[in-house]
């Protein structure tokens, strides 16, 4: 099966000044979150949609669903966790629970807040994850990429073309992310915050999927401006 996780469990305290987190601030004509879901309403080849929201959001979100997208019937809201990271745990373990942990079954997981990502994106994210095992969306780094430890002086700075920026979504075998997150040390887990470091932490490889410079997580008051402009953009 092919699962989609996405992870909405997040305030949004950067975003400052808002009620709700900044998945649910309206984007064009409906909340973020929902632009973000329907990009994966459209894939047939995806069986379950899993949203993860902050536990008092479980209801607003599966109103936002009845009323913005029809056929809703693979997508299920349920509460995400204090980290991303234990958002990204309370999907696999929904997974667990409800279909078993088989082989062949991959999750994409997404960022609520990247509403802009793309069907090719996705798609390529199947592909890789089927492939590969593991799959992180990514853009080449366009800034020079400047290393300080100490917060005052340059430490190093590498070659930019061997660096990235890492998007989501990212794409597992579940099978081998639920071995490899059952194998961490406390230690380990306590350092980690992305999932694709669990498997570049245990020496596994993680295939490069192209993103888009347009797959933008809104973080920050300029980002939904910048999101509104993309829109109109795409409506052009
Ligand atoms: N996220 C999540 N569960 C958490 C924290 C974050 O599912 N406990 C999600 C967010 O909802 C968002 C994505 O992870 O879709 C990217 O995280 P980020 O932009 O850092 O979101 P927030 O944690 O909400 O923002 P901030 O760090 O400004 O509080």
């Amino acid at each position: 099966m092919i699962f989609a996780a996405i992870l909405a469990g997040g305030i949004g305290s950067r975003m400052g000044g808002t009620d709700i987190p900044k998945q649910f601030l309206t984007l064009g004509d409906k909340p973020v979150i929902v632009h973000t879901i329907e990009k994966f309403v459209i894939n047939e080849k995806i069986d379950k949609i899993i949203v993860l929201t902050p536990e008092n959001f479980v209801n607003h979100t599966n109103h936002l669903i009845e009323k913005y997208i029809p056929n809703a019937e693979d997508i299920v809201v349920i509460e995400g966790g204090q980290t991303r990271n234990d958002t990204l745990l309370n999907s696999i373990e929904y997974i667990k629970e409800n279909f078993g942990i088989d082989d062949e079954s991959i999750i994409i997981t997404h960022d609520s807040v990247r509403p802009f990502v793309t069907h090719r994106i996705i798609e390529d994210n199947i592909q890789a994850a089927r492939k590969y095992g593991a799959c992180d969306t990514v853009v080449p780094a366009t800034d020079t990429i400047v290393e300080s430890i100490n917060g005052e002086t340059i430490e190093s700075i590498p070659v930019r073309d061997y660096y990235y920026q890492g998007q989501t979504p990212q794409s597992f075998k579940i099978k081998t992310l639920f071995n490899l997150i059952n194998s961490l040390t406390e230690e380990e887990s306590n350092i980690l915050t992305d999932a694709c470091k669990i498997f570049t932490l245990k020496d596994e490889d993680v295939h490069l999927v192209e993103g888009e410079v347009t797959n933008i997580k809104i973080t920050y008051p300029y980002d939904l401006k910048l999101a509104n402009t993309i829109l109109e953009d795409i409506h052009d």
